[in-house]
């Protein structure tokens, strides 16, 4: 098969806070996969970062430490294009163009990830329009294949929306995209409350397992970890969701079954799997974080200058597209 005729897969990490065990299950651990089969494209979208108030010397490291985080999990840059939003400025073209076009605000008043996030009467415009500049990220590219976790559902079906509404309005442009969602690990919870998500922007860092932590916090992090009611090792998200969510971790970073795991630690309590988990968890991050502090930012550089370089003609192509359509 040619690579034109290739399905395109696109996603994207946005440089804020600390990038987590729910990140990495949830999206990354698909993207490893889909990378060997599709034309793959993988984002830092550093345009969404601002849509919050940064630190400019925070947000340029934190760009270029997310796409080392690509990298030391294994995407590879011979096979997959690693970029920087900001690189290409048909994002914010295109994204202007769909809010005047197909967007609507009813549309985005239904995000419930802006309702979760937007407190303040300070919530920037952007923040609301967030989810549009995502539409423009994915459909720029004709995106067959959007792998992410289950919260950026809503957002991905919203970007089917606006290009249908687009093709039928103003005649094709835009390929309709998929989610693709992980079996398990699609909705990794926060250690410290299974009822919620784990969080980059958790207010504790109890609640998360950072890549980037060190392995003897993490293994404190795990030891402290909200437990349930009984003592069973079992998955049971409805009545046991703190001991299901940790199999889930535990089950997709050894590679094991979780009926594997529950038949192993039948008759043992808590303590012993915490203590073997941790360990497993601690030897995850020790071998990740080498990979991660063996990438210099030059290569990084290098690798984004290169990805912008073969992807500005395809999103070129798109808009321009998009813009005869609309007698622009
Ligand atoms: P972001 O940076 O919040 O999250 C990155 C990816 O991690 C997934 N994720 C989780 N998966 C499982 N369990 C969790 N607790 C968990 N928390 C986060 C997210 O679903 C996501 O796949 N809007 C996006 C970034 C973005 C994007 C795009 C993604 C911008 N443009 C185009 C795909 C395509 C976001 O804020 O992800």
């Amino acid at each position: 098969m040619s690579i034109s005729k290739q399905l395109t897969v696109f996603s994207g990490v946005q440089p804020t806070g600390n990038f987590h065990l729910g990140n990495y299950l949830g999206a990354l651990t698909q993207w490893l996969d889909l990378q060997h089969k599709y034309h793959s494209i993988f984002c830092v979208v550093d345009y969404h970062a601002i849509t919050v108030p940064q630190n400019a010397a925070n947000l340029k490291r934190q760009v270029l430490d997310i796409a080392k985080i690509y990298l030391a999990a294994g995407i590879n840059p011979r096979r997959a294009l690693i970029f920087r939003q900001s690189d290409i400025a048909e994002h914010t073209e295109l994204a202007w163009i769909l809010n005047c076009a197909v967007a609507r605000m009813s549309d985005l008043n239904k995000m419930t990830q802006f309702k979760d996030k937007a407190g303040s009467k300070n919530a920037s415009v952007g923040l609301f329009d967030y989810p549009v500049l995502m539409a423009a990220d994915i459909l720029l590219y004709q995106t067959d294949i959007v792998p992410v976790g289950e919260d950026q559902l809503q957002h991905v079906e919203l970007a089917r929306d606006l290009a249908k509404r687009f093709n039928q309005q103003f005649g094709h442009a835009f390929t309709i995209p998929e989610a693709k969602i992980n079996k398990e690990g699609a909705r990794i919870m926060g250690l410290d409350d299974p009822t919620k998500k784990m969080s980059k922007s958790a207010a504790s860092p109890a609640n998360y397992i950072a890549l980037l932590d060190k392995p003897e916090t993490a293994v404190k992090k795990i030891k402290r970890a909200v437990t349930d009611s009984g003592s069973d090792i079992k998955y049971d998200v409805k009545n046991k969701p703190a001991i299901s969510n940790l199999l889930t971790i535990y089950s997709l970073l050894a590679n094991k079954s979780i009926k594997e795991l529950e038949r192993k630690y039948t008759g043992k309590g808590y303590g012993d799997f915490k203590n073997d988990l941790a360990e497993v968890v601690s030897k995850f991050l020790t071998d990740f974080q080498i990979k991660f502090h063996n990438i210099s930012d030059r290569q990084v550089a290098k690798i984004f200058s290169q990805s912008a370089k073969k992807l500005r003609p395809i999103a070129r192509t798109t808009l321009n597209k998009v813009k005869t359509n609309l007698g622009l």
